[in-house]
């Protein structure tokens, strides 16, 4: 454990002094508790935005659970995320209804854009792409959701304008 820690890269959450505090208080505060894996993930996820490689090992050692174990949750439920994610998030339903309406074009545009998978961030850690289910806003398929708000019946010819949008915000 002790030389896993001592691998980590400064930038991750156990580096820093502040947020190594929070996580430790967050596993102080649920270890005892039944289905203590996945109540501290949620925590971790809510408090610090993702769960890094490093601290699915620590988590795991603090739990006594195989860092397997951990990591399986971690990659099987699409709210957890590994990396931080951006300041801003585009998110692709695909749902049928949006399936049907052509959403994987514009994935696919969004993609050749930005030069990132779903799931990525820039590298600016300007904007994160991600894949949801249904928004129950099929009667505008294909629908993105950029950051809190859904917008409906998306054409890919307009998701410049969705990323230029966000630019625009930040200047
Ligand atoms: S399937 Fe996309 S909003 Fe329902």
């Amino acid at each position: 454990m002790i030389k896993t820690l001592e691998r980590i890269s400064t930038s991750d959450p156990l580096s820093d002094e502040k947020q190594r505090a929070a996580i430790d208080q967050i596993l102080e505060e649920n270890k005892d508790l039944p289905g203590a894996t996945m109540v501290v993930l949620n925590r971790l996820q809510e408090a610090i935005g993702f769960i890094s490689p490093a601290m699915q090992v620590y988590v795991a050692d603090k739990l006594g659970e195989p860092v397997s174990r951990v990591h399986g949750v971690v990659s099987f439920y699409s709210f957890f995320t590994t990396t931080p994610r951006g300041k801003h998030t585009i998110k692709f339903c695909v749902g049928t209804a949006c399936y049907v309406g052509g959403i994987n074009q514009i994935t696919e545009k969004g993609k050749q854009i930005l030069g990132i998978e779903p799931g990525e961030t820039t590298e600016d850690g300007l904007i994160t792409l991600e894949l949801c289910r249904c928004v129950g806003a099929c009667s505008q398929a294909p629908v993105i959701v950029v950051d809190e708000e859904v917008q409906g019946r998306v054409k890919p010819n307009r998701f410049p304008k969705v990323i230029q949008d966000i630019k625009t915000q930040e200047e």
